[in-house]
C-alpha cells in the first residue's frame, strides 16, 4: 500500500475508532490464557457439517473467525450454539440446506474458509457455491491446488459472477492426487472430500501440520478411515455415512508464538497457559538459540528473557516441522532487539514481509532482497518477491502512527508499540481480533500501557 493510502486509511479508521494507543516500552510480565487454534477450529466446524449427528468442539476461542464460520453455518441450515466462555460450540448439522449465494458471499467477508466447504456440501447436498474468497494479504494465495483436487475427484467447477458454483454430476469417486506443494488448505480440501468419496484416495506432498493431524483425529471420530503414511502420505478409503465428534481443540500455537515473541522483545516474562511443548519444538529451539528461556510446564510454558545479550540467528520459515511463516512475523520484532545481522528467508507466503515497513518507520533495520537468503533456494527465487530480510539489531525503536497489514503483521505490529520508547498509535486494530481473542484484556494483564 502506497504511504498517501496508509495515510487515508488512518484518517478513516481515526473517525470509526478503530485503533489503539500504546505507550510502550514496557516489559509485559504476568500469565495468559491461549485456548484453541484458529487455523483448527474454523476447519473442525466445517467438518461437522458431514456429520449426520450433531457435534460439539470445546476450548474454541472467542475470535471473530469463529462467528464467522458460525454464521455460515447458520446459512446452510446448521443449528450453531456458542458458549464462549466455557470456550464450547454445539454444531447440529443433521438437516442442512443451500445458503442464499448472496447471503454467502456477504458473510463469508475477508474469510478463507468457504473454500472447504466444497466436500462437505457436495456429499450433503450434491452441489456448492462457493464466494470470491478474502483472507489476508501476504502472496497471490491461489486455490488451484484445489480446484485440481476436486476434479480429480469428479467434481465439476463452474466460475460465476460472485463465485464459483460446484456440482458432481456422476458422484465423487477416490483418486490419486500429489499436491505440488504441501499447502495445508489443499491438504484439508482433499481430507473433507476424500472421507466420504467412493473408493480409495491417495494424497501425496500433503501438509502435516498438527492442527491437520487434529482434523484427521475428528474424521476418524466421525467414521473416516484414514491412515497416515511416512513421507507425508494420506491414504483414505471412503464411507457412505459420518456421524458427530466431541473433541477438544489443540492450542493456538501462533498465539503461543506471538505472545512468547512479544515477552522477548520487551525484555518481559508471561506464562502462557495452555501451550503445548510437543507442537512448538521449532520455535523453542530458535526462541533459545536467540537467548530467551522457557520454562515448560504440564499447564503452560513460561517465555522469558533471562538477562544478557541477545543473539542473531539465521531463520528460514517452512512448512511443519519447520519454522512456521505465522511465527515469523511476531517473531521478527524480537529480532530487531539482538545483537548482530539476523536473516530471515520466507519460502511459505512471496509477500509477508510488508509489515516491515512500519517497523522501519519505528527506528528498525530491515533491509528486503529478492534472493534467497537461506541454506536452500525456494519456489520464490526466480519471481522478484522480496522475501529475505537482513535485520540489523538491536535497535531502538520509537512510537509512531501505524497501520495494521494483516493478521500476524497486526501483532507484530502491536509487539513493537509495546517495545518502542513513546507513544504509537495503531490503527484497524479490529483485525487482530480475527485470530487473537481478547488481545487487548492481555496486553492489559500483561502491564502493559494501553487505551
Ligand atoms: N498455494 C497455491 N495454490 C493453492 C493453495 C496454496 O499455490 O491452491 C500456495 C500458497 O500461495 C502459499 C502456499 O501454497 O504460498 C501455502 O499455502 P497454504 O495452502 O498452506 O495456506 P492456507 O491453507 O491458505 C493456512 C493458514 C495460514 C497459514 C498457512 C501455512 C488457515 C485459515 N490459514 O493457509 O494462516 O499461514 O496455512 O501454514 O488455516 C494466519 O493464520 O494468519 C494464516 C495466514
Amino acid at each position: 500500500m502506497s504511504e498517501n493510502r496508509v495515510v487515508d486509511e488512518m484518517e478513516h479508521l481515526e473517525k470509526l475508532g478503530d485503533y489503539l494507543v500504546v505507550r510502550g516500552n514496557k516489559a509485559l510480565n504476568g500469565e495468559i490464557t491461549v485456548r484453541g487454534a484458529k487455523n483448527f477450529v474454523s476447519k473442525c466446524m466445517v467438518a461437522a457439517l458431514l456429520g449426520k449427528t450433531p457435534s460439539v468442539l470445546k476450548n474454541v476461542p472467542d475470535i471473530r473467525d469463529v462467528q464467522v464460520v458460525s454464521d455460515l453455518l447458520r446459512l446452510h441450515g446448521c443449528k450453531v450454539d456458542y458458549a464462549p466462555k466455557e470456550g464450547i460450540i454445539h454444531i447440529d448439522a443433521t438437516n442442512i440446506s443451500h445458503g442464499e449465494v448472496a447471503d454467502v458471499s456477504t458473510l463469508a467477508g475477508s474469510s478463507r474458509i468457504p473454500i472447504l466447504f466444497c466436500g462437505p456440501l457436495l456429499h450433503r447436498l450434491g452441489e456448492a457455491f462457493i464466494p470470491s474468497l478474502g483472507g489476508c494479504d501476504i502472496g497471490g494465495r491461489p486455490i488451484d491446488f484445489h480446484f485440481d483436487a476436486l476434479r480429480k475427484f469428479g467434481a465439476v467447477i463452474a466460475k460465476e459472477k460472485n463465485g464459483i458454483h460446484i456440482t458432481a454430476p456422476t458422484g465423487l469417486k477416490g483418486t490419486k492426487i500429489r499436491l505440488p506443494y504441501p499447502s495445508v488448505g489443499a491438504t484439508e480440501q482433499v481430507l473433507l472430500t476424500a472421507v466420504c468419496a467412493s473408493g480409495k484416495t491417495e494424497l501425496s506432498n500433503a501438509a502435516v501440520e498438527p492442527e491437520i493431524l487434529n482434523e484427521i483425529d475428528v474424521l476418524q471420530k466421525m467414521g473416516a478411515l484414514i491412515t497416515i503414511d511416512t513421507d507425508r502420505v494420506i491414504h483414505i478409503e471412503g464411507v457412505s455415512d459420518m456421524k458427530g465428534f466431541a473433541h477438544t481443540a489443540l492450542t493456538d500455537r501462533i498465539e503461543v508464538a506471538s505472545w512468547a515473541s512479544a515477552a522477548l522483545s520487551t525484555y518481559g516474562d508471561i506464562f502462557i497457559s495452555g501451550a503445548k511443548q510437543s507442537h512448538m519444538t521449532t520455535f523453542l529451539n530458535v526462541f533459545r538459540k536467540v537467548g530467551g528461556e522457557f520454562d515448560i510446564r504440564d499447564e503452560g510454558i513460561r517465555f522469558y528473557y533471562p538477562g544478557g545479550k541477545l543473539r542473531s540467528i539465521p531463520l528460514e520459515t517452512d512448512v511443519h516441522p519447520g519454522f512456521m511463516t505465522d511465527w515469523q512475523q511476531p517473531f521478527a520484532v524480537a529480532l530487531t532487539q539482538v545483537h548482530g545481522l539476523s536473516i530471515v528467508h520466507e519460502t511459505v507466503y512471496e509477500q509477508r514481509f510488508d509489515f516491515t515497513k512500519a517497523l522501519c518507520r519505528m527506528g528498525a533495520s530491515i533491509q528486503l532482497y529478492k534472493e534467497c537468503l537461506g541454506s536452500r533456494t525456494c519456489r520464490f527465487e526466480e519471481r522478484n518477491f522480496r522475501h529475505s530480510a537482513v535485520i540489523a539489531g538491536p535497535t531502538k525503536l520509537h512510537g509512531a502512527n501505524i497501520l495494521v497489514p494483516d493478521l500476524r503483521g497486526g501483532f507484530s505490529h502491536i509487539v513493537a508499540a509495546v517495545t518502542a520508547v513513546g507513544e504509537s498509535k495503531v490503527y484497524g486494530i479490529s483485525l487482530i481480533n480475527r485470530g487473537y481473542e481478547s488481545f487487548t484484556e492481555k496486553l492489559l494483564a500483561l502491564g502493559a500501557d494501553i487505551g
